[in-house]
């Protein structure tokens, strides 16, 4: 393997898994994306211009995607409309690039043998009650509850049906909740740094008692790295780092890090269908491929904060129009 295709590699994850491949292997890569609002041009500029090539495109143009991929060893395949509360108020998006964008890569994939490698997230599998000790393994049945992830669920099935229908040399992984540079401010954890860094209150939607179970991700990138180089062909791996933590106790961490009292939080409404808790046995992934997560929690957390704090003039351009949008849903 020599060239990767990253779709989505200039969003949050895929522009921290383009460093993690410049950093940790000699491969060669294309980044294809389309600049949304959620794609950042300058999260790729950085990188050497011997490793890493930018192609502006939409992976719904079927003649961009085929020249690429016929280009490419292996596509990891990052590209999506990603924030549930989006999906909430305008899914069309959400079924083009997710479900129509899917499609045309695993085609393209398809016609040229190309090895490809879907990310994925929990919510497919929809939620866990509070109180249950049971997590997510890769039997969970699908039952994703918002467009998000109904669209999200759609691609994984159509990569499985590649799979057995037409011998897609595919993975699947599905990942927990990912926080670290570069993640748009319309997130739960970089909205609340930077509502503390603009003097805000963080605000938690409805008791800020549901769980996420979080991963910093660098951890994500070296678990897809892992699946991408060892992983069999046609199977799921699921990606967590036992992170469970409350909505609330993650505000109140905030807090406490960047030195303000530990109740100054605002309860907002409730987004509507509000998934309750997500929780990760990632046990195949670490016994099968070895994998374990590098990074804790609370030092992950500070770090982050840290990079916001540097980071100011990429996200202050966004910041009164983000929440203008969510004040619009009293949130
Ligand atoms: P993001 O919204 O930050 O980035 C998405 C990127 O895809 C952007 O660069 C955007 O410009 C690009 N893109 C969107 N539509 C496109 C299109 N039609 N053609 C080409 N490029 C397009 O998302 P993220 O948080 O980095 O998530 C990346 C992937 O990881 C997604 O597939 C998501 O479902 C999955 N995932 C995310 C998390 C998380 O916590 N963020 C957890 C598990 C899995
Ligand atoms: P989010 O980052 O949108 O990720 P996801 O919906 O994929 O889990 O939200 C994480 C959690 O934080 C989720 O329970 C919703 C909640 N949340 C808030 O409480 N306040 C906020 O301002 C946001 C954006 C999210």
């Amino acid at each position: 393997m020599q060239r990767v295709l990253v779709t989505g590699g200039a969003g949050f994850i895929g522009a921290n898994f383009v460093d993690h491949l410049v950093v940790h292997t000699d491969l060669q890569v294309t980044v294809l994306d389309a600049l949304t609002y959620a794609g950042h041009r300058e999260a790729v500029d950085g990188f050497p211009s011997d490793r890493v090539a930018f192609v502006h495109g939409d992976i719904t143009d079927a003649e961009v995607v085929d020249r690429e991929v016929a280009e490419a060893d292996a596509v990891v395949h990052f590209a999506a409309e990603s924030h549930n509360d989006n999906s909430l108020h305008d899914p069309r998006p959400f079924l083009d690039t997710n479900v129509i964008g899917t499609y045309t890569l695993i085609e393209a994939a398809r016609r040229h043998g190309t090895r490809f490698h879907h990310v994925s997230t929990d919510e497919v599998y929809g939620d866990l009650e509070l109180d249950d000790p049971a997590r997510f393994t890769e039997q969970t049945p699908y039952n994703p509850s918002s467009p998000y992830s109904s669209t999200k669920a759609a691609s994984d099935l159509l990569v499985r049906a590649w799979v057995r229908s037409f011998g897609l040399q595919a993975t699947l992984s599905n990942c927990s909740n990912n926080y670290g540079p570069w993640q748009h401010i319309e997130k739960f954890i970089p909205r609340q740094i930077t509502n503390l860094l603009d003097g805000r209150r963080p605000r938690l939607y409805g008791e800020g008692k549901n769980v996420r179970d979080w991963i910093h991700v660098d951890d994500h990138n070296s678990a897809v790295l892992a699946v991408l180089q060892r992983g069999r062909i046609g199977e799921t791996y699921l990606i967590g780092a036992d992170g469970e933590r409350s909505n609330k106790q993650v505000v109140e961490q905030l807090l406490t890090t960047m030195g303000r009292p530990r109740d100054d939080y605002d309860l907002v409404a409730d987004r509507p269908g509000h998934d309750l808790r997500y929780a990760i046995d990632a046990t195949k992934l670490r016994t099968e491929l070895g994998w374990t997560p590098r990074y804790d929690f609370d030092s992950g957390l500070a770090a982050t904060v840290e990079w916001y704090r540097r980071h100011e003039d990429w996200w202050r351009p966004v910041k009164e129009a983000t929440e203008a949008r969510y004040a619009k849903s009293g949130q």
